[in-house]
């Protein structure tokens, strides 16, 4: 086995320095990037109003959408897929704008997890020019539930299980408040 010098081991350590800085500065770039990819999807008067609408635990919408967005990103982004449709897709998969806990009450729909992407999709589409990847995100990210509604693309199929990733930490935060 070698012996290594002082000088070999101070230089193994700044070299594990350095990559941690380096990690520390691609996660920087990348978060810039990812805001920079959604800004006018996440900055549309639209867009903003799912802020009023509660979705899972304390979250609003809006902040279940962008969390789905991020790791959408991120995910995309690692496995070299349109991360840039990814993200944007995520940001707009839940645009149905209602409060879904009272919405079976004041209209008699009992199949909210199956008919939101629809609506998702149609809002969507009134304010952006959706490409396929974006649209296949929002129509299909409810698979499984929606049995036969499969994502074609594999950047749906990831919005499918950051979608739920993200909403099992939201509902799980908020059992943490109420302790
Ligand atoms: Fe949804
Ligand atoms: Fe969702």
């Amino acid at each position: 086995m070698k012996v290594l010098t002082r000088y070999e081991m101070a230089k193994d350590t700044l070299a594990g320095f350095e990559t941690v800085k380096n990690i520390f500065e691609l996660r920087e770039a990348w978060k810039k990037d990812f805001w920079e990819c959604i800004r006018d999807v996440a900055t549309h008067p639209v867009v903003l109003r799912m802020k009023l609408y509660p979705h899972h635990g304390n979250s609003s919408c809006y902040d279940h959408c962008i969390h789905v967005a991020y790791y959408n990103y991120r995910l995309c982004r690692f496995l070299g897929l349109d991360y840039k449709s990814a993200a944007r897709g995520g940001m707009l998969h839940d645009l149905f704008l209602y409060d879904w806990h009272k919405h079976t009450k004041k209209t008699g729909d009992h199949f909210h997890g199956l008919t939101h992407p629809k609506k998702a999709l149609v809002n969507a589409r009134k304010i952006f020019d959706l490409n396929p990847t974006e649209q296949d995100i929002i129509y299909r990210h409810m698979w499984p539930v929606t049995l036969f509604r499969i994502p074609h693309t594999w950047e749906g199929f990831i919005t499918t299980l950051t979608d739920k990733y993200c909403g099992a930490c939201e509902t799980s935060r908020r059992k943490q408040c109420k302790r």
